[in-house]
């Protein structure tokens, strides 16, 4: 049995998101999971609704048990949270929400259940899609037909990982991989120094990110939350590694700038305008006592920004 998820950062997502002082308030919660954040954010207020939306029909289970005390103030959908605008429209019939929030990446119980593939520590079959009921490939199809080269520049893309042509090669040489202990043991067997972490942590991650197609998604939803946002409604989103939060951050700035045109240029050609404000100049991390508690929050970064009222 999967322990369930703790969310990282209640406090601090209340707060960024203003959920206190938000009346007849709708939020959209595009990656819901076990319902953590949602349940806080929904206990908070008894005037506000929520959209929780996941792509993992077990994620979406637990979040309905979670979440029933709160009724028909709460809708959840099986979607990517790149959907949001119809999954505001169909939930509840309006264009733009109050607050949106995105917890990126892989939950605890995800991790934690052998058949889903992600975790290097447990015997299961190379999957790793957060949706399984999708077509999509699946951790194996990738091991056992990418040429070694594509192989390598996920590893060394997605996982910063070192070692990515000498990995790549060892796995194109034992195919076909069926499981995530073929891989992590093989991976351990090559003898590479990669400090602290498990040999295959970075390996994971990257078959992660490209199985799911991660950081795209990224790129793609946060324009489109922008767009789903209430003049002074907030957006507030957690990555848990250097690839997310670079492109939140980077995106962030491009949307907090008046101008994008290079220092030097005399007048502003670009005609690039404002629409958030920053919250969060630097990330917000998690607390000490929580990373205690919970050390998955070591690596989560938080950051908010607020839609303008013009633009
Ligand atoms: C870190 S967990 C979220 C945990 C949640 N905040 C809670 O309190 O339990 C991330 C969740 O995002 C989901 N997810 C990943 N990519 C997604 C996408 N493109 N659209 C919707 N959900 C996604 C995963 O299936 C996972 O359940």
């Amino acid at each position: 049995m999967a322990i369930a998820h703790a969310p990282v950062m209640v406090a601090a997502i209340l707060d960024g998101l203003q959920v206190a002082s938000r009346a007849d308030a709708v939020y959209v919660d595009g990656t819901v999971g076990a319902g953590g954040h949602s349940g806080a954010i929904l206990a908070a207020r008894s005037d506000s609704r929520l959209i929780g939306m996941d792509l993992d029909l077990q994620a979406l289970d637990l979040a309905r048990e979670a979440l029933a005390p709160f009724g028909e103030r709460v809708r959840l959908i099986h979607a990517s949270y790149t959907a949001m605008p119809s999954a505001l429209a169909e939930a509840f019939q309006v264009s733009q929400a109050d607050g949106i929030l995105l917890d990126l990446g892989v939950s605890s119980m995800q991790l934690d259940e052998a058949v889903r593939g992600f975790a290097f520590r447990l015997e299961g079959p190379l999957d790793m899609r957060f949706d399984s009921t999708s077509e999509g490939q699946t951790a194996a199809d990738l091991t056992n037909t990418l040429p070694a080269d594509a192989l390598a520049d996920i590893l060394y893309h997605y996982g910063e990982e070192r070692h990515s042509r000498r990995i790549a090669r060892a796995i194109v040489a034992a195919r076909p991989l069926h499981t995530t202990r073929d891989l992590a043991e093989l991976i351990a067997g090559l003898g590479l120094s990669h400090g602290k972490i498990h040999p295959a942590t970075r390996t994971f991650q990257a078959l992660r990110i490209a199985v799911n197609d991660e950081l795209r998604t990224v790129e793609t939803a946060l324009p489109v939350a922008l767009g789903c946002l209430k003049p002074g409604g907030r957006l507030a989103v957690i990555s848990f590694h250097s690839l997310e939060d670079r492109i939140v951050k980077q995106y962030f700035k491009q949307e907090a700038a008046d101008c994008l045109c290079p220092p030097h240029q005399p007048v502003c050609t670009c005609n690039h305008r404002a629409r958030v404000k920053l919250i969060t100049r630097k990330p917000i991390t998690a607390p000490l006592e929580e990373i205690e508690r919970n050390p998955r929050a070591r690596s989560a970064k938080l950051r908010v920004v607020e839609r303008l009222e013009s633009n």
